[in-house]
């Protein structure tokens, strides 16, 4: 009898509706007004070096995230491929995060370390020179335009505005140096962003060319980091090591 006087009536039956689906929505929701508390402390898990940030950007602006996902889920089909899955932490500093919904490529989660420089220079370039039956589009652009690093240090402020621990004060650096050691806070230090881009290019060398710093260095670099923040080989004992 109720039921029928609630579907009967529009406005009770609308007033009523909007009840049971914001239940749902603050399920869905309130936790994340306590993110910071949700996502825990992983050791090792450091925000984006400038020129890993750059490679983060052209990566998205390329629409990779269109094919390749990143995120492992915790199935084991999942990581005897891919390795580990993925940790909430590992894209904390991820805006926005890449985690995908496609995979016509393969997962890009732990992709660090898996080829030489060389390699991602050769793939990008001409994927079917590498995997002859890839479908990958080509990006020869990468090596032929020069990377923009102008605007670095404000990328690195606007991520700074939304928890990304950039250092622009003497506070923040000292934190970052506790946190992440003297080295690595000289790269999260806004106002040394371009030196330390230039720095880690011209040492590590991505791209292959010597005097020039291109989009493919950049890219690469953010390539080569992905998923190799957290030593997973403290935690592997277990489960994991079965398998192996
Ligand atoms: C149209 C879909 C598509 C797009 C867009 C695409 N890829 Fe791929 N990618 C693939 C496919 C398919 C493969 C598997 C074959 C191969 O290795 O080339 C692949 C493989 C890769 C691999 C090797 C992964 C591994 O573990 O072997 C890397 C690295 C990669 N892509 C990076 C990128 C980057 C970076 C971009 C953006 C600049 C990109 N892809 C854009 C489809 C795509």
């Amino acid at each position: 009898m109720r039921h029928e006087q609630i579907e009967t009536n529009s406005g009770l039956l609308i007033a009523l509706t909007l009840v049971v689906i914001s239940i749902g929505g603050l399920v869905e929701i309130v936790p994340l007004f306590y993110i910071e508390e949700t996502i825990e402390e992983v050791e090792g898990v450091r925000p984006y070096t400038p020129l890993e940030l750059l490679g983060k950007d052209i990566y998205q602006r390329e629409g990779c995230y269109l094919c390749h996902s990143q995120m492992i889920r915790p199935f084991r089909d999942e990581w005897l491929r891919y390795g580990h899955y993925s940790l909430a932490a590992e894209s904390r500093y991820d805006h926005p995060f890449q985690w995908g919904s496609k995979r016509t490529g393969p997962d890009l989660a732990r992709l660090g370390g898996k080829y030489s420089d060389a390699w991602h220079v050769q793939h990008l370039t001409a994927p079917r020179s590498v995997v002859p039956e890839s479908i990958m589009p080509n990006y020869p652009w990468l090596l032929e335009n020069d990377l923009d690093y102008s605007d670095v240090a404000d990328r690195m402020r606007a991520l700074r505005k939304v928890g990304v621990p950039y250092s622009a004060t003497d506070e923040g650096y000292r934190a970052n140096v506790e946190r992440h050691g003297p080295e690595l806070a000289d790269q999260l230090d806004i106002a040394q962003a371009e030196d330390s881009l230039l720095a880690q290019a011209k040492s590590a060398n991505f791209d292959g060319l010597a005097g020039r710093i291109t989009e493919m260095e950049a890219l690469v670099a953010y390539l080569q980091v992905l998923g190799t923040m957290v030593d997973f080989s403290q935690y592997d004992e277990g489960y994991f090591a079965e398998f192996r």
